[in-house]
């Protein structure tokens, strides 16, 4: 594989890119974006109102992402593995695509979504477990011109229907079953309950994985059927570069989840620039992201990034303690990964499993090492630096969102201040700000602030599905002509950026963004719950957890029982990940005289720093507070 020019590979290169990329942006993105295959050219590179917000890259230009991901690799690289699949059992064996064969999958995929009815513009629902499947299924809508909307199969039947009705999905693409680590879930089973409230769905497509009995019905076709009938041959539909490439659902602070929609020419270019850069993948090496395609991360860094660049990139169906705690580094030595990227949460989960568990393994082929998805603690950072990095490999810890479509502040690989809880300075092409409340720039080094972008990249979000103005409003009107993006955030002497976390009420769970609105109206629909309040605590492993304040009738119980009762509840309405890890049943909550929750005061007592609330005086009835440190879980 031969190494494009925009592979920055030292700090000199990068001291140039940034410089380049901001004297004259345009020209930046459009050198790279030249190295893709195009069907037309654009006839501008950027056209862009943050005000709106609309914002359009290579615009008119005309591609399919897949004929980057697979076509264009063909020819010199059509028998370079493309995927090695990771089964949840190490004694199951490995399914490994070569560039050739993964054409011939997703031909072939494309074929049986084009049977089904399902053409250009259409909504598909994909709801599947970490199998090659998965990735087929991505690049088979994008091929045909669908765009995707990929639920993580962690999410109940209750959060796939709501998912499904807001996209207007025409088809779900399921398996028979999923396994992890020893848990076994009839995923066909969970779609046919969440359907049954879904006009929309005229198809259920499900993949036999598992090999488990499920509830099948008219709208079921099978694919290991259709695939037998499957033409190999499949011309990519053509795209403009601002059609819809895929909506991803996230929580926002408040109600339901919103449908950040990325569209296809920004987005290519920057999931492979970013791939590229901050892994500094190169030759025959082999990238590991231990994501579920069901978040961006997946999308971007386990499915195009790695395929645009035409990588050897592991996909792992299973957990990192199954069958022991072991498994991340058993399988970093069994694929011999060069770069390894993953969670916050799962390196301090197996760092609390003791260190012998990486001590057995040589991993000397590891050269980056990454961690996504929410701070990393200094003592994390220093272990998995330490116990996994070993003094060789480099460690980024790479900060973005699903709005930003990719890794946004990083190191790149070895280049740059590797310094702990510090994700570093921006790609070149980002620009990102620091801005007081009130929206003044702050300008020097040494100082905390709000995280915002000043000036647009490709791979951004475009809109949120069927509601531009909550987009508006959500990302583009807290500050004049910026992106703000929710988080707090700390620029050292250096100009390191460090994240502090979000300034809004997302908590985030291993990794896992949830809305506390979400999670109260959950809790309310109890038929004896009155009033809730959420927050995230500080967790050992999770980094956040979920401490819900509860108010109850009178009658309610308010014991064990009734905590299981409401934990079912959400686990039904949301998913597992959103179960309280406390429930505290209070008789009131701090308010204020118009009603406002203080979440502030909660969160202080959650934590156990209750001793610094300060001022309470203007709450409607202060001393509803020292009843609720007293009852404190
Ligand atoms: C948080 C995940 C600190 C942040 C790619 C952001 C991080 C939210 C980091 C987005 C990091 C992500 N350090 N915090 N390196 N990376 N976050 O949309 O609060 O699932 O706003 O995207 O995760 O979560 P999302």
């Amino acid at each position: 594989m031969s190494t494009p020019f925009y592979q920055i590979n030292s700090q000199e290169a990068y001291d140039k890119a940034y410089q380049n990329s901001t004297q004259n942006p345009e020209m930046f993105w459009e050198s790279i974006a030249e190295t893709f295959k195009w069907k037309k050219r654009w006839t501008q590179v950027l056209e862009s109102d943050f005000i709106k917000p609309d914002v359009k890259w290579f615009v008119n230009g005309e591609l399919n992402i897949t004929e980057n991901c697979i076509d264009r690799h063909l020819e010199n690289q059509g028998n370079k593995t493309a995927i090695i699949w990771e089964p949840n059992n190490p004694n199951d064996e490995v399914r490994s695509y070569s560039y050739a064969e993964l054409a011939k999958e997703v031909n072939k995929f494309s074929n049986i979504l084009k049977e089904n009815g399902i053409t250009k513009g259409d909504r598909v629902c994909i709801y599947l477990p970490m199998i090659p499947e998965a990735a087929f299924a991505m690049l088979a809508c994008a091929r045909v011109g669908a765009i995707h909307s990929v639920v993580f199969a962690g999410f109940s039947a209750k959060a796939l229907s709501d998912r499904i009705i807001d996209a207007e999905a025409k088809m779900v693409i399921t398996s028979d079953g999923l396994v992890r680590g020893t848990k076994k879930l009839l995923l066909r089973n969970i779609v046919a309950d969440a359907v049954q409230n879904c006009p929309s769905i005229q198809t259920v497509l499900t993949v036999k994985h598992t090999g488990d009995n499920v509830n099948t019905n008219h709208l079921d076709v099978w694919y290991h059927e259709a695939y037998e009938k499957a033409s190999e041959a499949f011309e990519a539909e053509t795209m403009n570069s601002e059609d819809e490439l895929f909506i991803l659902y996230t929580s926002g602070s408040t109600g339901k989840p919103k449908g950040v929609v990325h569209t296809t020419g920004g987005y290519m270019v920057y999931a492979d620039y970013s791939f590229r850069n901050v892994f500094q993948y190169e030759g025959d090496d082999v990238f590991w992201c231990t994501a579920d395609v069901g978040w961006i991360t997946g999308h971007s860094y386990i499915v195009y990034g790695p395929l645009l660049a035409g990588s050897t990139c592991v996909m792992f169906e299973g957990i990192p303690t199954y069958p022991e705690p072991d498994r991340f580094w058993q399988v970093v030595e069994k694929h011999k990964v060069n770069q390894f990227y993953t969670a916050p949460t799962a390196i301090r989960a197996l760092m609390a499993c003791g260190d012998h568990h990486a001590d057995k393994y040589e991993m000397d082929s590891l050269k980056v090492i990454g961690s996504v998805g929410e701070p990393i603690n200094e003592e994390a950072w220093n272990w998995y630096n330490e116990k996994i990095g070993r003094g060789k490999a480099a460690l980024v810890d790479t900060w973005w969102q699903t709005e930003t479509g990719g890794i946004m502040i990083s190191n790149l690989g070895k280049i740059g201040i590797h310094k702990a809880t510090h994700a570093g300075l921006p790609l070149p092409g980002i620009q990102p700000v620091l801005l007081t409340a009130e929206g003044k720039l702050i300008e020097e080094n040494n100082q905390e602030g709000l995280l915002a972008v000043k000036f647009p990249w490709p791979s951004m979000i475009r809109t949120t599905w069927g509601d531009h103005e909550r987009c508006r409003q959500v990302y583009f009107s807290a500050f004049e002509n910026h992106y703000f993006t929710g988080d707090g955030a700390k620029r050292d002497e250096n100009g390191l950026y460090r994240i502090i976390g979000r300034v809004d009420d997302v908590i985030n769970v291993s990794g896992h963004r949830l809305g506390t609105a979400e999670v109260e109206n959950a809790i309310n629909e109890h038929p004896q719950v009155i009033e809730s309040a959420v927050v995230g605590y500080p967790h050992d492993i999770k980094g956040q957890g979920i401490y819900a304040y509860v108010i109850c009738s009178e009658t309610a119980r308010k014991d064990d029982a009734m905590r299981k009762e409401m934990e079912a509840i959400v686990s039904d309405v949301i998913g597992r990940i959103a179960k309280p890890d406390k429930i505290q049943f209070v008789t009131g909550l701090p308010k204020t005289r118009s009603g406002k929750i203080m979440r502030r005061i909660l969160r202080k007592i959650a934590d156990g720093t209750s001793d610094s609330l300060g001022d309470v005086s203007t709450l409607l009835d202060p001393s509803v507070v020292d009843s609720i440190i007293e009852g404190k879980v």
